[in-house]
């Protein structure tokens, strides 16, 4: 970009309720960052990224920020969000400041906005994410008191390398192994009456490692997952939900039902054990490492008025 860097604002914008403008702004920003992290993939729809916005599950109580320029180019945003179904001294938040506009002062500045937000509304707790990919992130959490909570892998299993052969005996031991199980496969939005299954699914989140994150549980109700469900068809994406699972039973029929889909991605903490084995054995790859941080809001405000 060949335009010199002025002097951005940073204003609070909506993002359940933003406009048009507000939403593509950001959208810019997290496109730019999203490239970065996993560059030549393709990002979001702008449209799918501002149904995803305007159907936000009500339990987050969102605050979000952009910078831009004087006419109106976009320079950074940041967010915050807490979730009243999860741990009420917890608040999430990410701040993202475009290339030509780092080392100035802008991620200080937005981080300034959400570190005041969470002590505003009493959440002594932030946690945000960094990746490998992009170290400042890393620099400047350590720069701002943070301390890392959980390292994550995320990785891809290319489907044309898999050995089908395998997966398929793992799928037909499993009435064997797991005796009185059965499967039960839902495409999209669930049934009413699983709702309630749904919302203990969701809980089972809560057995994952935490490591040194000091999160409590996030439990929502079948209403709650009634939502996340309408949340996740408004913004275009497609869920496939399989009760008492078997993945070797979810790569069949992936491979059956979607030739089209050339890879998996997941995401799991490095001391997930259990979970790492399985992806091992698949042969899943690291395609990133996310780093979860977790910083005292009082200590954050200390160190970003110094
Ligand atoms: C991390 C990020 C927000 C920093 O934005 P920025 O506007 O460049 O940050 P600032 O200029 O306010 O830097 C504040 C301090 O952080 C540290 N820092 C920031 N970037 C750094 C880098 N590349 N190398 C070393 N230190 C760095 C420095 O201590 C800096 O203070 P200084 O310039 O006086 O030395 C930006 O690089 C970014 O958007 N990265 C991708 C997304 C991300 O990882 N976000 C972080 C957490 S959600």
């Amino acid at each position: 970009m060949d335009r010199q860097p002025l002097n951005p604002q940073v204003h609070r914008v909506g993002f359940r309720s933003g406009t048009i403008d507000e939403l593509a702004a950001q959208h810019l920003v997290e496109a730019e960052i999203e490239s970065e992290r996993h560059p030549g993939s393709g990002h979001q729809p702008l449209e799918s990224y501002v149904a995803f916005a305007r159907s936000l599950p009500s339990q987050f109580d969102d605050h979000t920020w952009i910078a831009v320029e004087s006419d109106g180019t976009p320079a950074g945003s940041a967010a915050c969000w807490s979730n009243a179904a999860g741990d009420p001294r917890i608040m999430q938040g990410y701040v993202y400041v475009r290339r030509p506009w780092r080392r100035r002062g802008l991620g200080w500045r937005l981080l300034n906005a959400v570190v005041d937000e969470a002590s505003a509304v009493g959440r002594p707790t932030l946690l945000w994410s960094t990746y490998d990919s992009i170290a400042s992130g890393d620099a400047f959490s350590r720069r701002v008191g943070g301390r890392v909570g959980r390292v994550n892998r995320t990785s891809e299993l290319v489907l044309a390398g898999v050995e089908w052969e395998r997966v398929e005996s793992w799928a037909a031991q499993g009435p064997r192994r797991a005796a009185g199980c059965r499967l039960e496969f839902w495409d999209g939005p669930l049934p009413e009456h699983v709702l309630d299954d749904a919302a203990r699914v969701h809980a089972l989140m809560n057995t994952q490692p935490h490591d040194d994150l000091e999160v409590g549980d996030v439990n929502i109700d079948a209403m709650q997952a009634a939502e996340v469900d309408r949340h996740l068809v408004e913004s275009g994406r497609r869920r496939w939900t399989l009760f008492v699972r078997a993945k070797a039973t979810m790569l069949l029929r992936l491979r059956a039902k979607r030739p089209d889909v050339l890879c998996v991605r997941t995401s799991n903490a490095f001391s997930n054990e259990a979970m790492l084995a399985i992806n091992t054995a698949l042969g899943f790859d690291i395609v990133e490492v996310r780093t979860e941080w977790q910083g005292r809001v009082a200590e954050m405000r200390e160190a970003l008025a110094r």
